[in-house]
């Protein structure tokens, strides 16, 4: 809470002054101190969902306090309506600037348009949103999502490549309406489809949690006896399902094939032991990136409109070899 932003923000002379490449409305260049000289970031989190947006915090508390920082945090436990309240809240404190991971992509709008019109800067972290107007954020800083599902695809293609019998898949989706969920769908639909023998049997959500993939695992195994591949949208809902698939006497790995998106450690571990076949790795380790991100958007300083993250994919005897050293 350095600076007053409403001058700016009310004439908009700064808004035309963004840069070709830049992100947002540019309209909170040149902030100045304030009284303590620190910045101060108001973010929403998502939740606390999985073992990916346990480190992900992690990753940011850590790096705002290493950064020096001012983080104000939110925790919206996996509802939209409290982060427009978080947001709504960071606004009337008058904040430097907001960055959150958006539970769903849609609905944003209007309460992005009060941060822009109060003059605050928005960073996307994580998780993109699906407004028109890009005018309404600085940057998304994240992964791409749908490049996760057909990684997943490709992996499958290729691990049937010149069989011609039927492969049956089920389908953990992430949170319905998450940018995750949507994109990993996408990016897998499209990849698989280059072999006609695979068919999708069911899909359902599992919201991103180990205790849901459990359950819809159990009613997919009841439903359908003859499943062949699991693809999770995280580790986390492919942890719950092994469990399930466990507990039907089958052996997750090799009766059935299992993908998972994420490479935290449980699901590495699970992958190392053969319980899992393939992981595309997505890193909650934002914090860093998002930091430098905030100083520069805060200093005025021209960023790019998207900050993307790279991953990598895990087989088994990769994660082998990755473990002893993975830091989430
Ligand atoms: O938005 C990232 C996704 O959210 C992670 O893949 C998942 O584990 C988390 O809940």
């Amino acid at each position: 809470m350095r600076r007053n932003w409403s001058a700016a923000a009310l004439t908009g002379v700064l808004a035309v002054s963004v840069l070709a490449g830049c992100g947002g409305g540019g309209d909170d260049a040149g902030s100045d101190s304030g009284s303590d000289g620190k910045i101060t970031l108001g973010f929403s989190q998502v939740g606390a969902e999985s073992g990916w947006r346990t480190a992900n915090t992690k990753s940011i508390q850590e790096s705002a306090a290493s950064a020096g920082i001012d983080l104000k945090f939110s925790d919206a436990q996996g509802k939209q309506e409290n982060q427009i309240s978080a947001i709504r809240n960071f606004i009337t404190q008058k904040v430097d600037v907001i960055a959150f991971s958006p539970v769903v992509t849609s609905g944003w709008d209007a309460v992005l348009k009060e941060a822009k019109d109060a003059g605050i800067p928005v960073i996307l972290t994580d998780r993109a949103v699906d407004s028109q107007d890009t005018s309404l954020y600085k940057t998304f800083i994240g992964s791409d999502f749908i490049v996760e599902g057909e990684k997943a695809g490709d992996w499958l293609v290729k691990e049937y490549e010149g069989k011609t019998e039927p492969v049956n898949i089920v389908e953990l989706q992430g949170t319905t309406g998450s940018a995750p969920a949507l994109d990993r769908q996408k990016g897998f639909a499209e990849k698989i489809a280059a072999n006609p023998n695979f068919k999708i049997v069911k899909s359902q959500t599992g919201d991103f949690k180990r205790a849901d993939g459990k359950t819809v695992m159990e009613t997919f195994l009841q439903s359908t006896p003859d499943i062949d591949v699991l693809y999770a949208h995280n580790d986390d809902m492919g942890l719950g399902a092994i469990e399930a698939i466990e507990a039907a006497g089958k052996k997750p790995g090799t009766d059935i094939k299992i993908i998972t998106v994420d490479a935290v450690k449980d699901g590495m571990t699970a992958l190392s032991e053969g319980k899992i076949n393939f992981i595309v790795e997505c890193s909650p380790l934002l914090g860093p990136q998002l930091m430098d991100l905030v100083k520069k958007v805060d200093a005025g300083e021209e960023i790019p409109t998207r900050v993307l993250t790279e991953e990598t994919t895990f087989t088994q005897a990769q994660a082998k070899e990755a473990l002893p050293t993975r830091q989430y």
